[in-house]
């Protein structure tokens, strides 16, 4: 195994009614509170009332109209929001979306320059106010992790800030708050968790044992539940099981002793940076191209197993298990309701080499992914994408 470091501050309340906790600990950090959310569905499932409930003794400010594939516009937006009103804490509620640009804001709001120049330049984060988080979708793990993933609209570039310093303080994490979604978020979430698990789970170091036993218990979960959750919205085994695996997924836990560079995210993320689709419909697109792209008889092995553990192939031939698991993998997003190609999302083929070029310059996908890819390469998975 890799050395590693291991250290995260984020408080998870898990479970049902959590949100009581709320107003006690959020005056931690003060009684100036922005309030951060998306498009509206917390006004209509009720969360929002739920929330100013526990907001009546504060002082709250609210920005709203957080997007998917977050806007650095909104960022700014919110950080002169912060420094207008002297904001002591901020509080997302929402998804993946509202707490990265929530944590963009926490240090922007800290910072004098534009904030795109944070995420041009991580060093430059030297503080961030602190803020929590109101789960809705379970998808990225943004809720105990300190990446955010912004999207600036005059360059299309989508790129991610990771420091130390934007781990939220506290998450509620209440399954039934997931109940609302509807079945193509349910299912996009489902497969941007099955994605993280993978991405670290494919990767050159494989001593790892116990962090790869581990994935394999959360990739089982993942295929049981996601499935489940979609056509029984309100089953509280299937969304709990879903939530503490988005969690787990992505909180780091997951690639501890192994490290390398991962290869779908940073090429959907340019997908999704120029075309505004949803990230776990991108996944479910170039997942598969990828596989086979990369399978032969070096990776195999890992594949196989991947195989036989998640989807239950059983075949003593490496590579005849090898390809059942990424036939199985396809007919799981295709239950699911995933796009299958880029066209059906409305993308075409005239950007293909520009995204490829873009994946390999933001990413280390060409020199430490689990088999290192260059810009034909990534051309090649996004043609066989079509
Ligand atoms: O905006 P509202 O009206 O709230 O609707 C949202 C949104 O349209 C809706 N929704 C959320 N909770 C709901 C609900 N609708 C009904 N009932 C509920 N309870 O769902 C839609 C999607 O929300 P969003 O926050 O965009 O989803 P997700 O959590 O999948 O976040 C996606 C973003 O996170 C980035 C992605 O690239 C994308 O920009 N990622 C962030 C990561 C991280 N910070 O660690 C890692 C990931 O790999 C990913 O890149
Ligand atoms: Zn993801």
């Amino acid at each position: 195994m890799n050395n590693f470091t291991f250290n995260i501050p984020t408080d998870i309340r898990f479970g049902k009614g959590q949100i009581e906790c709320l107003s006690q600990e959020l005056e931690k950090y003060g009684k100036r509170v922005l309030l951060v959310y998306g498009g509206g569905s917390i006004k209509k499932n009720g969360i929002y009332d739920q929330v100013m409930e526990q907001l009546k003794d504060f002082d709250v400010w609210e920005l709203s109209g957080i997007t998917p594939n977050p806007r650095v516009s909104k960022v700014r937006e919110g950080s002169l929001l912060c420094k207008k009103h002297k904001v002591d804490v901020i509080l997302a509620v929402g998804g993946g979306s509202t707490i990265d640009a929530t944590k963009h804001i926490a240090a922007a709001a800290c910072y004098e320059g534009d904030p795109w120049e944070l995420v041009l330049d991580k060093t430059k984060v030297l503080k961030a106010l602190p803020f929590a988080v109101v789960l809705t979708i379970c998808a990225t793990g943004s809720e105990m992790n300190c990446g955010a993933v912004i999207t600036n609209e005059e360059t299309n570039e989508k790129l991610e800030l990771n420091t130390p310093l934007l781990y939220p303080r506290l998450s509620i994490c209440d399954p039934t708050y997931l109940y609302t979604l509807p079945k193509s978020q349910t299912a996009a979430g489902t497969v941007d968790i099955l994605s993280h698990v993978m991405e670290q789970y494919f990767q050159p170091n494989d001593e790892a044992y116990i962090t790869d036993v581990m994935s394999e218990a959360v990739m089982k979960t993942v295929v049981t539940y996601g499935p489940i959750a979609m056509e029984d919205s309100d089953n509280y085994e299937a969304r709990s099981n879903l939530m503490w695996a988005s969690t787990i997924a992505l909180n780091h836990l997951l690639t501890v002793g192994k490290g390398g560079a991962w290869s779908v995210h940073p090429i959907e993320h340019v997908v999704s940076g120029l075309y505004d689709i949803t990230h776990g419909f991108g996944l479910a697109i170039l997942t598969p191209a990828w596989m086979e792209h990369i399978l032969n008889e070096d990776t195999k092995k890992r594949f196989a197993r991947f195989a036989r553990t998640v989807f239950g192939v059983v075949n003593e031939d490496d590579m005849i298990a090898a390809k059942a698991g990424i036939v199985a993998i396809r007919e799981f997003f295709k239950e699911l309701g995933m796009p299958e190609t880029l066209s059906e999302v409305g993308i075409d083929d005239s950007k293909l080499m520009w995204m490829s070029k873009e994946a390999v310059r933001t990413s280390g996908i060409s020199t430490r992914a689990y088999v290192k890819l260059d810009e034909e390469n990534v051309y090649e998975i996004l043609k066989k994408s079509m």
